[in-house]
C-alpha cells in the first residue's frame, strides 16, 4: 500500500476529464495547422489514461530482438525478453485463448481479445507471403487465429497473416490505464473508506517540477507545480486563451514520476531546468541539468497506407449500418452495444494483420505490419477521420514500418509558458530514409498484387492510394503519417553523458526523478507501442517498489 504514494504524483499530472485529440503537428519545417493540405494532424489522448483511451487498441509485442537490444545497450539483464514478458504476463487478462498457453496472463488488468476476417483476400496472402494453399476452412481458421503474442523468441520471422489482439474486455470496453485508476480510486474497505491512498487531480497541467539544491549532492526533486484550470493546453480543440488558470503545488514524500509522453515529457523536463543549455539560457530557464537528449533522437513508425477499391462491395460488413454518431439514437449500432455489449463499436478497426520481412530488414524479423479491412478505410489523420464514410467497395491496408532508420525528430519549446504546444518536428527520412521507403514500396506493391490475385468479382480494382500517376515511393512519402512518437527521453547505458534515463527509469543527473512513458525507448519497439509501454510501467513497478523496500502486492 505505501508504494501508492509514489504513484499519486504520476497521477495526478494526467489532465482532462473528457476525451480530445488535440495535437497539431508539422511535418517537416513549414508552416502548418489543422489541415491535411498543411500538415498532419497527430492525435494524442489528453485524458486520463493518455493516449491508450483514443487509439486502435491494438495490442502487439515486440520483436524479441527489440528488447535484448535496451538490455545489451544498457548492460542490464532485467530487459531481457524472458524477463519483460514476466511482466506482459502480470499485465494480461487474456480472453482470447484457453486459460494456460504459456507465455500469456489471465489474471492482470488489461483485459485483451481478438477477432477473425476477410477469406479470399487472405487465403490469397497467405499463398503470396507464406507459400501456404489454404484448402479447407480449418486451415484458413488456423491462420486467422494465429496468436502473435505467442512465447517464442523467433516469432517475427514467421511471415503471414495473424490475429490482432485488442486491449478490450470482455464487455467491450477499452481497457488499461483508465479503468485501473478508476477501479483503484471506487476500491472501499468495509466502512465505505477508501482503501488506496490515491488522488486524482483533472484539469491539471504539470508546468514544472520543484528542485532543491544542495551543496555537494545532485538537485533533488521534491515536488511538482501545476496550473489547474479548464482545457488550458494551447492545442486542445476546447482551448480559450482567456481562461483563467491557478498554480498550485504538490510536494513528493519520495519521488517524483513524469509520464507525459513522447511529446510533453521533453517539455516539462526543460520548463524545469532539464535539456540542452543553449536552448534553456536562450528562453532564460535557470540549467538544472545540461541534457542534450532532452527533446531529441526522436523515432516514429512510418505508416502508409494502400487504398484501393473493388468492382463489388465486400459482403458482410459488420459497419454497414452504423452512423458513427454518438448523438443519433437510432443508430442500430450503438443500441446494440448500450443494450448488451455487443455489435460492431465493440470492435477493433483492424480485423486483418499481417506481418512480412522486406528487402530491407536488417535482421531475420519481418519489419512491415500490415493492419487493414474490407468497407473500411485508413489513411491518417486529418479533422474528421474516424467518421469518413466510404463505399463498400473499399478495401485498405495499413503499412507500418517497424525498426525505422530516423531518429532525427526533436521537439523544442517555443517559450516557457506551460500553455504553449512545443515546436515538434519529425525531419522524417532524414536518416535511412531511401532504405526505409523502399520496404514500403516493397509492401505497397506486395500488396497490390494480392488484390489482383484476389481475382474477379473483385478485380479490377481501382487503385485510391497511393495515389496513381507519381512514382511509388513519392506518393507514399507525400502521404505518409504515424501516431507512434517515442523517445524523446531516451535511455542509455550510465555514464553516456546523453542519456536521459537509466535502465532504471532514473533522469541523469538528478535524484527523486523518474520518466516512465514511451519517451524512454532507445528505438521503436516493434510496430506498436501501446504494449511495450505498459509493460514497462509494469517493469517501472517492480524497480520503484524495490528501489524503497516495499513488499510487493
Ligand atoms: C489515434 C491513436 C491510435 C493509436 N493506435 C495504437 C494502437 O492501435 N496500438 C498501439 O500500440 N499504439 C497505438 N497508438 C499509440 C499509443 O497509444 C501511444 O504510443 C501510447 O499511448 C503512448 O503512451 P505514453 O504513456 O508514452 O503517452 P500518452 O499515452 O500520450 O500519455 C501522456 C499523458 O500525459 C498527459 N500530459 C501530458 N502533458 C501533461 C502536463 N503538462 N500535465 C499533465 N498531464 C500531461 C496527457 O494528458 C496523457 O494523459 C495510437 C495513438 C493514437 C493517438
Ligand atoms: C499451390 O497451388 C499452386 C496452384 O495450384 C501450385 O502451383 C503450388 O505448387 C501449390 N503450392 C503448394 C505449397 O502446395
Ligand atoms: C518458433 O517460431 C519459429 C518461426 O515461426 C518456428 O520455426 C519454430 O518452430 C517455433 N519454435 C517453437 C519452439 O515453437
Ligand atoms: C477573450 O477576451 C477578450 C477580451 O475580453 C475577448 O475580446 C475575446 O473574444 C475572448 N476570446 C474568447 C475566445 O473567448
Ligand atoms: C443492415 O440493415 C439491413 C436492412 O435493415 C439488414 O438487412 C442488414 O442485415 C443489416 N446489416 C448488419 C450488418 O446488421
Ligand atoms: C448526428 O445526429 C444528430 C441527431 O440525430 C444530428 O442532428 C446531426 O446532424 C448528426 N451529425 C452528423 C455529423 O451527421
Ligand atoms: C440516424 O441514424 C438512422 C439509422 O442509420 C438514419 O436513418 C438517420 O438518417 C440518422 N439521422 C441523422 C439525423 O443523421
Ligand atoms: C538469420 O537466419 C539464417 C538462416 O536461418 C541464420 O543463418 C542467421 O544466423 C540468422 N541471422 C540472425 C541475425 O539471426
Ligand atoms: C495489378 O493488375 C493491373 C492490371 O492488370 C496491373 O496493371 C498492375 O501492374 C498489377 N499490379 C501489381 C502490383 O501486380
Amino acid at each position: 500500500m505505501k508504494f501508492l504514494t509514489i504513484w499519486s504524483l504520476l497521477v495526478s499530472v494526467a489532465v482532462g476529464a473528457h476525451q480530445t485529440e488535440d495535437e497539431y503537428v508539422v511535418i517537416g519545417s513549414g508552416p502548418g495547422g489543422g489541415t491535411l493540405a498543411l500538415g498532419i494532424l497527430y492525435p494524442r489522448g489528453s485524458t486520463v489514461g493518455g493516449s491508450s483511451e483514443v487509439n486502435g487498441m491494438n495490442w502487439a509485442l515486440p520483436p524479441d530482438n527489440d528488447w535484448r537490444y535496451i538490455a545489451s545497450l544498457t548492460d542490464d539483464d532485467s530487459w531481457r525478453p524472458e524477463q519483460m514478458r514476466r511482466y506482459f504476463m502480470e499485465l494480461e487478462r487474456n480472453e482470447y485463448l484457453p486459460e494456460g498457453v504459456p507465455g500469456h496472463g489471465y489474471d492482470g488488468y488489461i483485459a485483451v481479445t481478438g477477432r477473425p476476417g476477410v477469406v479470399k483476400l487472405v487465403e490469397e496472402a497467405s499463398r503470396m507471403i507464406e507459400g501456404i494453399n489454404i484448402s479447407s476452412t480449418q486451415e484458413l481458421n488456423d491462420l486467422l487465429n494465429r496468436d502473435m503474442n505467442r512465447i517464442n523468441t523467433s516469432r517475427y520471422e514467421e511471415q503471414g497473416v495473424y490475429r490482432f489482439p485488442v486491449h478490450i474486455d470482455n464487455l467491450k470496453r477499452r481497457s488499461g490505464a483508465r479503468s485501473r485508476i478508476a477501479d483503484t480510486l471506487a476500491a472501499v474497505d468495509e466502512n465505505g473508506d477508501p482503501v488506496y491512498p490515491l488522488t486524482l487531480s483533472t484539469h491539471s497541467l504539470a508546468s514544472k517540477v520543484l528542485f532543491e539544491h544542495r551543496p555537494d549532492r545532485k538537485p533533488r526533486a521534491y515536488g511538482v507545480e501545476y496550473l489547474q484550470g479548464e482545457a488550458l493546453y494551447s492545442v486542445d480543440a476546447r482551448y480559450n486563451p482567456n481562461q483563467t488558470a491557478t498554480a498550485q503545488r504538490v510536494y513528493a514524500s519520495k519521488e517524483v514520476i513524469v509520464a507525459g509522453g513522447s511529446f510533453n515529457t521533453p517539455q516539462i523536463l526543460k520548463l524545469s531546468g532539464i535539456g540542452p543549455a543553449e536552448e534553456l539560457q536562450r528562453l532564460g530557464i535557470p540549467v538544472v541539468v545540461d541534457l542534450p537528449a532532452v527533446g531529441n533522437n526522436m523515432r516514429d513508425n512510418y505508416e502508409g497506407g494502400v487504398v484501393v477499391q473493388a468492382n463489388v462491395p465486400f459482403e458482410n460488413n459488420p459497419f454497414a449500418n452504423c452512423t458513427y454518431n454518438l448523438s443519433n439514437q437510432s443508430d442500430p449500432c450503438l443500441t446494440q452495444w448500450k443494450n448488451d455489449h455487443t455489435g460492431p463499436y465493440g470492435e477493433g478497426g483492424a480485423p486483418l494483420t499481417m506481418w512480412y520481412r522486406s528487402k530491407q530488414s536488417q535482421n531475420n524479423d519481418s519489419d512491415i505490419f500490415f493492419f487493414g479491412g474490407a468497407s473500411a478505410v485508413f489513411r491518417g489523420y486529418f479533422t474528421g477521420y474516424s467518421r469518413e464514410q466510404v463505399p463498400p467497395s473499399t478495401f485498405y491496408w495499413s503499412m507500418v514500418k517497424m525498426k525505422p532508420r530516423n531518429a532525427a525528430g526533436t521537439v523544442e519549446l517555443r517559450s516557457t509558458d506551460p500553455r504553449e504546444a512545443p515546436l515538434i518536428i519529425f525531419n522524417y527520412f532524414e536518416q535511412g530514409g531511401d532504405e526505409d521507403l523502399a520496404a514500403l514500396a516493397e509492401s505497397a506493391t506486395l500488396a497490390l498484387s494480392i488484390f489482383n490475385a484476389t481475382g474477379a468479382p473483385y478485380t479490377p480494382y481501382k487503385v485510391i492510394e497511393p495515389t496513381p500517376g507519381i512514382p511509388l515511393e513519392q506518393a507514399l512519402k507525400d502521404d505518409m503519417f504515424s501516431h507512434h512518437v517515442s523517445s524523446t527521453c531516451r535511455m542509455d547505458p550510465k555514464g553516456d553523458r546523453n542519456y536521459c534515463v537509466d535502465s532504471r527509469f532514473r533522469v541523469n543527473g538528478v535524484d527523486n526523478l523518474r520518466v516512465v512513458d514511451a519517451s524512454v525507448f532507445p528505438i521503436m519497439m516493434g510496430g506498436f507501442p501501446v504494449g511495450p509501454t505498459f509493460i514497462i510501467s509494469r517493469k517501472a513497478y517492480h524497480v520503484i517498489t524495490a528501489d524503497h523496500g516495499c513488499s510487493l502486492g
